[in-house]
């Protein structure tokens, strides 16, 4: 099993937000300059354990194929398909519930974060992480690019890999995780300050532009301050944002004013509206590219089909791997 096999996938929760940006989907279209196999898919399986709305899902699932092919994704270099097409994955999460235990899954901060924000469990959220490690083993996956978030999902897809090695003998591959250096893109913060999420209503699509822009980048929060006030630069959560987007000298800048305050010194609507400026330029072409691959539904639809077939030949060889294995052929 030479060569690097780069896999991640994305939930079809609602519109794909710059958290998923600056931490995922960057990360998997720049990884195309690299030599290996790249598998990016919808993790539509994953997604019902939180919507229980068809149409609103048939529309996230294809939100996250057009944002990836915007963004860059070249289904010549990588295969995107959609989770569900690969059923093979379903047989490997039984397996791998076979070898895990069940306090593993209870300590899943993602569980527990859940359950704090009052969702009721089902059995599917619970074992959400033994799902995603089926995901990542099924095809013999060598690295992981997520962001922060994902971690722990990440460790515990290696845990499931060696109870099950270690029972059955070497059946599956130790993915590793690959995290965004830069704090910043590996926990990109929401409108809020809090991680931004699509589940906690703090995010910003990718593609919004014009007003619906302005608004949303309106509500970030901000304080009474005013701006001849000398601010620490770190506590100016707008300036978080900029950074993600300013090239550094323009960031350093734009730090240096708002530390020295004074006369003259930005107030957070100046600086909201030098990121609004950044979002749509930055994100101009792929909106271009976007509306481009809305107008011509079919060929996403061929893209899919396609990967779904590289996907599942890959998923099949996994599974009857793992099935001989524990005796089961
Ligand atoms: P959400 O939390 O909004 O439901 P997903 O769970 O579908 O998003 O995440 C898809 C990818 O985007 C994962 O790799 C995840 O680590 C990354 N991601 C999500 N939110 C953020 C964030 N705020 N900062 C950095 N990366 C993020
Ligand atoms: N749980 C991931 C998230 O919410 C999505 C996901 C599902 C995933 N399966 C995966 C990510 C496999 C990487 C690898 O972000």
């Amino acid at each position: 099993m030479a060569g690097k096999i780069f896999l991640s996938g994305i939930q079809p929760s609602g519109r794909p937000h710059l958290g998923n940006y600056f931490g995922a989907i960057r990360q998997h279209i720049a990884l195309q300059e690299q030599a290996g196999e790249r598998f990016y898919f919808i993790a539509d399986y994953h997604a019902l354990t939180s919507s229980r709305e068809p149409q609103k899902l048939r529309e996230a699932v294809r939100d996250v194929a057009l944002t990836y092919l915007a963004l860059g994704l070249d289904p010549e270099r990588s295969t995107l398909f959609r989770q569900s097409d690969v059923p093979e994955v379903t047989e490997l999460t039984w397996l791998l519930t076979t070898v895990t235990g069940m306090g593993l899954l209870e300590r899943a901060h993602s569980y527990k974060d859940k359950l704090a924000h009052g969702i009721t469990p089902s059995v599917g959220l619970f074992v959400y992480p033994v799902l995603m490690a089926a995901d990542i083993l099924a095809y013999d996956s060598t690295h992981v690019p997520v962001g922060k978030d994902q971690v722990q999902h990440l460790e515990m897809a290696q845990d499931m890999a060696g109870s099950f090695n270690a029972a059955y003998g070497s059946v599956f591959v130790r993915p590793e995780p690959m995290i965004p250096e830069r704090e910043g893109l590996a926990k990109v913060p929401g409108l809020d300050g809090e991680k931004m999420s699509k589940s906690y209503g703090n995010d910003l699509w990718i593609f919004e532009s014009g007003k619906a822009l302005k608004n949303a980048v309106g509500k970030i929060k901000t304080d009474s301050r005013p701006p001849e006030e000398p601010k620490d630069p770190a506590g100016v959560l707008l300036l978080q944002f900029l950074e993600l987007f300013l090239p550094a000298e323009e960031l350093e800048q734009w730090k240096h004013k708002v530390r020295a305050g004074g006369v003259g010194a930005p107030g957070y609507g100046h600086l909201k509206q030098r990121l609004v400026e950044a979002i749509e330029t930055h994100f101009a072409g792929a909106r271009a590219k976007r509306e481009e691959f809305v107008k011509d539904p079919a060929r996403v639809d061929k893209i899919l089909a396609h990967g779904a077939e590289k996907a599942r030949a890959r998923a099949r060889q996994t599974r009857d791997r793992a099935l001989a294995a524990c005796g089961l052929r």
